[in-house]
């Protein structure tokens, strides 16, 4: 269990805490982890009372919780743990109620779960009512900022009330369990990380695929874009795992340090490198501009890019991103081809291809190493590849199947007080110095994003930025 603790929610009435935060706190006391002395605060702007409140999370649980977990006894216990403060961000109401609810001694964090327009603003006043000291810890939510001067701006801002040991800045990629486990199979093995450079590996793939589209979220997606909302945060933070050096140890700034130095390799991407896309209606799908409601939208729902590093061990390796909306399947997975063994032996026999080591990020989460063998049978020597297969719901058991949401290991990890997981303000900065100056390039050229059908594997022009390279992409499925 993590100590005792007071956690206010800001926006607690919207839809991240309805879906995830309280519904992954309920699980969180469930196993055990939250002890029944802590206290979880939601503020919003709705005038309504605690029991008003309780009844509402007990709706989310209902919801979003498995049936088998929702028992009624530890319900009750939960709720009676809850309370509510109906809030001003920018006004005077409700915060000497607040300040009235939290105890002193005890861990104290704040979730701005809220526009980052409001940061500021819940901030400025988390002090000015002395709610917030120094040992306080504040949780904000993507998108941190749109741009370079944005996200610098933001940082300033916290910075003038927190300090960055107190910012958990939460990029939820990083609490899935999978991508933890990335650190794990590079790091607590010797197998792989002599071969892990570009003498050995030809190239990675990173792929984000949703089958979802933008539905409901139009109105903020519209203005963000694939590059924004997925790129520059998730599948940033997942091409620093797999490239970045070993740490010195697992400990939050040594782990952040070497993050930041992958961001800091990355060279400029040529424009001919990123294919921006965007899905049109098929079999009575509505397509993007219906989704969005702007008829004239360049914005992208698709992007993939070709990534270079400078440095030693990745000269030479190209790194392929993409992610989109709507497309045929819902696949998150890492792929890593190897090169080719120096010297066949096997000259003359068929069937031979690259060794690839496929991490499964969701669903089906696991890991599975393609490695060639004889195939079985009187016929000479052919070879067939065959998987390593490390599907973690049949290793594990039913523990593998039951994976905490990444929002419960990241929000345990701000009460103990851990920031490994969390981006540290620097990082962000140089994701989107990198970012910035390839969405001014596209912004520049004013074409529009390619067309791909809804529910297919995205745009033909992906599939070329891949072939002039005499590769692949991997099939989503
Ligand atoms: C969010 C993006 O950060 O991540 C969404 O804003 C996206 O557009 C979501 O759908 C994907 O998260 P997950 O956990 O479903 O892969």
């Amino acid at each position: 269990p993590v100590e005792i603790f007071d956690l206010v929610i800001f926006g607690a009435t919207g839809d991240l805490a309805r879906r995830k935060i309280l519904p992954g706190l309920y699980r969180r006391y469930l196993s055990g982890q939250i002890p029944s002395g802590s206290r979880i605060i939601g503020a919003a702007r709705s005038a309504m009372d605690g029991a008003g409140f309780r009844a509402q999370v007990a709706e989310a649980i209902e919801e979003f919780v498995a049936a088998d977990k929702r028992q009624p006894g530890p319900i009750a216990e939960f709720l009676a743990m809850l309370d509510y403060v109906a809030i001003d961000a920018s006004g005077e109401a409700g915060w000497s109620e607040l300040k009235g609810l939290v105890r002193p001694g005890l861990i104290r964090a704040f979730y701005f779960s809220v526009a980052p327009s409001l940061f500021g603003e819940i901030a400025e006043r988390l002090h000015l009512h002395g709610i917030a000291d120094a040992q306080s810890r504040i949780v904000v939510e993507k998108p941190f900022g749109r741009d370079l001067a944005t996200a610098r701006a933001l940082n300033a801002t916290l910075a003038s009330h927190f300090s960055e040991s107190q910012i958990y800045r939460i990029d939820h990629y990083l609490g899935k369990e999978t991508v933890q486990n990335l650190m794990a199979v590079r790091f607590a093995n010797i197998l792989f990380e002599p071969l892990w450079n570009s003498q050995f590996i030809d190239h990675v793939q990173i792929t984000v695929a949703e089958t979802v589209g933008v539905e409901g979220r139009g109105a903020y997606y519209d203005k963000s874009g694939a590059m924004r909302d997925m790129v520059q945060n998730h599948l940033m933070q997942l091409l620093c795992l797999i490239a970045m050096e070993p740490p010195y140890h697992f400990d939050p700034d040594a782990v952040r340090d070497e993050k930041l130095k992958v961001i800091r390799a990355l060279q400029p991407v040529e424009l001919t490198d990123v294919v921006r896309g965007q899905y049109v209606g098929s079999k009575g799908e509505g397509g993007y501009l219906e989704d969005s409601e702007n008829p004239d939208s360049r914005t992208e729902s698709y992007v993939a890019l070709k990534v270079h590093l400078a440095n030693w061990r990745w000269k030479g390796t190209p790194f392929y991103l993409r992610t989109g909306k709507r497309l045929r399947a819902r696949t998150s997975e890492i792929a890593i081809t190897f090169k080719e063994p120096p010297h066949s032996i096997f000259d003359d026999a068929p069937g031979w291809r690259e060794n690839v080591l496929v991490i499964r990020l969701q669903p089906n989460e696991g890991m599975n190493l393609k490695v060639m063998i004889k195939e079985p049978g009187p016929g000479g020597m052919r070879l067939t590849q065959v998987p390593l297969d490390m599907s973690f719901a049949t290793v594990l058991g039913a523990e593998g199947a039951d994976m905490p949401d990444a929002y419960e290991r990241l929000i345990m990890d701000v009460i103990r007080g851990n920031q490994t997981l969390f981006m540290r303000g620097d990082e962000v900065e140089a994701a989107w110095a990198w970012v910035d100056p390839l969405i001014k390039g596209w912004e520049a050229r004013g074409d529009r994003p390619a067309r791909y059908e809804a529910g297919s594997s995205g745009p033909e022009d992906a599939l070329m930025l891949m072939h002039r390279d005499g590769r692949r992409w991997r099939e989503i499925s």
